[in-house]
């Protein structure tokens, strides 16, 4: 049968994990500490059912199977990350011949098999030794971070022609420092900017490091753009949006393309004192190193109204200063994960990118729907996730439709691969195209593993 939808040519079909979410630890394995391990180590019972970065996935020890299951579930593509602590495991300094070999094999198996390795750098993974000294507080982590960066340009740039430097650099500045759900924890709106500051001129320096290499590929980001809709067309509810989307969105996506921060959210920090420190050298770096390509992660947008109430001065800032969560009466919802489902968002987004950010080369770099319990929808051994099937195809539609209209996408990556580790949610919520038994470690594809593939193939659907 014909294809409804047909996606370009050398379209990326595939999917995103990240090193601390599936690696595992083994021992003699020489990996050093990481944010996530320091922290489970300080406080177990924040993560759910006890279940801490150790017992990840298994991939360390079994990626060679599981880069099989990448073949069967269609992938040409795959989005890994390297652990900073793996590879270095003082952060600086000294680097671990084991994790050279590791990655080394996993990028040349997957090449072996037709699956291009797209590679992150960063996924939140902080390595402890630098977490202890304040992570991006600190002005020198940005130097160790472009020295890591450097060094993985170095080991491993005859193969990897595509990189990432971060995933979503403003999840670990409010999960950190304002909202409490990523160590360190703590409510700082000042260091919570010099920390995201920090990480985008960390970002900048790595791109600036990759160009100097003169190695012949290309370099981006991952950021979570979350489309921002306000209530109605009251200017009060508008002008929440818009600034709710300067926090959550321009705030790393403007100074990633156009290398400038937006006039806007400056004055809105220096209005309330929590500007960073910077010098016109390092501002100089964001703007000669802006990305060649972007990955977007989309799971959600953002809905918001002028705020009901005027907000305490004297309380620590929060951007929530400038408008409310407008919970919006009939929208759809995933009612295994609690979040909205909004496939237009992506159409949005991707026309966003193509009329205000020079309709740069972009993909989408995490798609996907959490479930928690999900072996409640296993018939004859198999997760029968039609839900997941539905929501990807309502999503991929509405990108065919802003491909069509001159949107510059060049790939679809799911979050994920293999059921993983997810933070402090630990095993809460699957979203893999192949399901894990904890208990007997076992991998099944799923129906969307076996959907995905056909949908590769075809290069639609
Ligand atoms: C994404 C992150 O935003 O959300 C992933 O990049 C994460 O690392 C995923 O695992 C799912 O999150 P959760 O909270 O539903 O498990």
């Amino acid at each position: 049968m014909a294809n409804t939808y047909t996606f370009p040519q050398n379209f990326y079909w595939g999917s995103a994990t990240s090193a601390p979410q599936s690696e595992g630890t083994i021992s003699g394995d020489g990996k050093g500490k990481s944010l996530w391990d320091g922290w489970f180590a300080l406080e177990p019972g924040k993560f759910h059912n006890g279940i801490g970065p150790n017992k990840t996935s298994t991939f360390y020890e079994n990626y060679r199977t599981d880069i099989d299951f990448l073949k069967k579930t269609g992938h040409n593509s795959f989005r890994p990350s390297i652990s900073w602590s793996r590879l270095i495991p003082k952060g600086y300094g000294e680097v671990n011949p084991e994790a050279i070999i590791f990655y080394r094999d996993v990028f040349e198996r997957l090449i072996a098999q037709g699956v291009e390795p797209i590679v992150n750098l960063y996924h939140f993974d902080m390595p402890w030794c630098l977490q202890e000294i304040g992570g991006f507080e600190n002005r020198q982590v940005v130097e160790y971070y472009a020295q890591y960066a450097k060094t993985c340009f170095e080991l491993f740039g005859d193969i990897v022609k595509r990189w990432f430097t971060f995933n979503e650099p403003i999840v670990p500045v409010e999960a950190g420092y304002l909202y409490q759900f990523h160590y360190p924890n703590r409510v700082d709106p000042k260091a919570a900017c010099r920390v995201g500051y920090y990480t985008q001129l960390a970002s900048s320096r790595a791109i600036e490091e990759y160009r100097k290499l003169g190695q012949n590929g290309k370099i981006g980001i991952v950021l979570n753009l979350t489309p921002t809709y306000a209530r109605s067309s009251n200017r009060a509810d508008i002008q929440a949006a818009e600034i709710a989307d300067v926090f959550f969105n321009k705030a790393f996506l403007d100074p990633a393309v156009k290398g400038v921060f937006p006039d806007e959210l400056v004055k809105i920090l220096a209005k309330h004192n929590v500007l960073p420190e910077y010098t016109a050298d390092e501002l100089a770096v964001i703007k000669e190193n802006t990305v060649d390509f972007l990955g977007v992660n989309y799971y959600q947008p953002r809905r918001v109204k002028a705020r009901e109430n005027l907000p305490n001065p004297e309380a620590p800032f929060f951007p929530e200063y400038y408008f409310d969560t407008y919970d919006m009466p009939g929208k759809v919802m995933n009612p295994h994960r609690g979040w909205e489902i909004y496939p237009k968002g992506i159409y949005d987004l991707a026309i966003n990118i193509r009329d205000n950010y020079g309709n740069i080369e972009w993909m989408i770099s995490e798609n996907g729907m959490g479930v928690e319990g999900e072996e409640k929808f296993i018939v004859d051994g198999v997760v029968q996730d039609d839900y997941r099937i539905e929501f990807y195809e309502n999503h991929l539609a509405y990108l065919h439709q802003a491909i069509e209209e001159g949107s510059f996408c060049i790939g679809y990556h799911v979050w994920t691969f293999i059921d993983c580790w997810s933070w402090t949610n630990a095993y809460k919520n699957r979203y893999g195209l192949v399901a894990l038994d904890l208990k007997t470690q076992q991998k099944t594809i799923k129906k969307s593993g076996h959907w995905f593939k056909k949908v590769s193939e075809q290069n639609g659907f």
